[in-house]
């Protein structure tokens, strides 16, 4: 079941435009990590305007959900453009209407700094059924500095990124974690100190 997103389908028309920069300069080289070494049946959750497709790994069979008909229309679009074959189903991340153990992995880019709080936990154990036992949660997520001076520039961008994509630096997933009914295998920043890939496996 989708629920409302007015902010994404506001924000649609315009997200590969603003993001643009950041996309070049710094995810482009950061998403081929989430996808290393998964295969099989593969979950993109809150596949956005599909900035993953194109690391997907080859033979992989991929669904994409996000609850956004704006956003997933244009990551139907970016599939034709590029040639690949994504499932795309309108799906609230934290009620998802698909079977318990469907993929053998779920990555989720840039999705739980977008839930708000009350969505975290809701979400995590989403893909937590959602994947098989054995199987790969992996997450992206931009976190609250530690150092003061990159802490008040992130202060500085906040109001944007909350205006723009209804996204916060201040999430803290991983405070949901122990409740999931997923393990964490590891947690690594990819930016120094403000954007952190998170590893778990359901046991
Ligand atoms: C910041 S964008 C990230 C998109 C993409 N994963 C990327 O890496 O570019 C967040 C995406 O999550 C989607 N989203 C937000 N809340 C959601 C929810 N409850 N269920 C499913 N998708 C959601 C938004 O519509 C948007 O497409």
């Amino acid at each position: 079941m989708a629920t409302d997103n007015a902010t994404y389908e506001r924000i649609a028309p315009f997200y590969d435009l603003l993001d643009l920069p950041f996309e070049y300069l710094r995810y482009r080289r950061i998403r081929p990590l989430l996808w290393a070494g998964l295969s099989g049946r593969l979950l993109d959750a809150g596949i956005g305007t599909g900035r993953n497709i194109p690391f997907y790994p080859p033979g992989a069979e991929v669904t994409g959900i996000d609850n956004s008909p704006a956003m997933l229309a244009r990551a139907a679009a970016r599939a034709r453009r590029l040639g690949a074959s994504v499932t795309l189903r309108l799906e609230d991340a934290t009620t998802p209407d698909l079977p318990e153990a469907t993929f053998d992995a779920a990555v989720a880019t840039f999705l739980f700094c977008v839930l708000p709080p009350a969505s975290q936990l809701p979400a995590l154990r989403a893909l937590a059924r959602l994947v098989r036992p054995g199987g790969q949660v992996r997450l992206l997520e931009y976190v609250l500095p530690r150092d003061p001076r990159r802490r008040f520039i992130a202060g500085l961008w906040a109001p944007w990124m909350r205006w723009a994509y209804g996204a916060g630096f201040d999430r803290a997933t991983e405070r949901y974690f122990p409740d999931s009914g997923l393990v964490r295998l590891r947690s690594d920043y990819v930016v120094p100190d403000l954007l952190m890939r998170h590893e778990l496996r359901r046991p």
